[in-house]
């Protein structure tokens, strides 16, 4: 099957998977494993942007912020990542997705897996605009993902 066929049968399983559903952990974690298995990539999840330190804290706004592990599919991978940092943190910083065809030329990029050589990263937005979250896909192939990834990419993240 093409990769634009498996999208869109994916767009319309995940617009069905999450219909009602209103808890972004739970929305996540099967928007990564669905996208896993659909196209058996090396690492697939989400890093959530949340106030630094606040794992069962409460902290006071306004505070500063970084990148938190969410739902994933794949190896063991690092938990936190500062704004503007690695490719997750750079998607973020610039409000935009990142399409990496070999990670070893973006500068900064944090490798939490050798085996990962390209990846893209998606900002996903809440209600108000801002970025809450990036979906983070690594492949253990160089030049995995192009502009028609990034286009659907962007589409599936919006049904968060
Ligand atoms: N490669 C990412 C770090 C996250 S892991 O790949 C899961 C980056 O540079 O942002």
């Amino acid at each position: 099957m093409e990769k634009a066929e498996k999208y869109r049968l994916l767009d319309r399983q995940v617009a069905a998977l999450l219909e009602g559903e209103t808890d972004v952990i739970a929305k996540m974690a099967n928007v990564a494993a669905v996208l896993h298995e659909t196209f058996r990539f090396w690492w697939t999840g989400f890093y959530r942007v949340a106030p630094v330190g606040s794992v069962g804290e409460p902290v006071e706004p306004p505070s500063p912020r970084e990148l938190v592990l969410g739902p994933f599919q794949g190896p063991v991978a690092c938990m936190h990542i500062p704004f503007g940092k690695g490719v997750c943190g750079t998607a973020w910083k610039r409000n935009e997705t990142v399409v990496v065809p070999d990670v070893e030329q973006f500068p900064g990029h944090i490798a939490c897996s050798s085996a990962s050589r390209s990846e893209i990263v998606v900002p996903v937005h809440g209600p108000d605009g801002a970025v809450t979250a990036v979906l983070d896909i690594d492949s253990d192939r160089l030049g995995t993902f192009d502009e028609e990834d990034r286009v659907w990419l962007e589409k599936i993240v919006t049904l968060l």
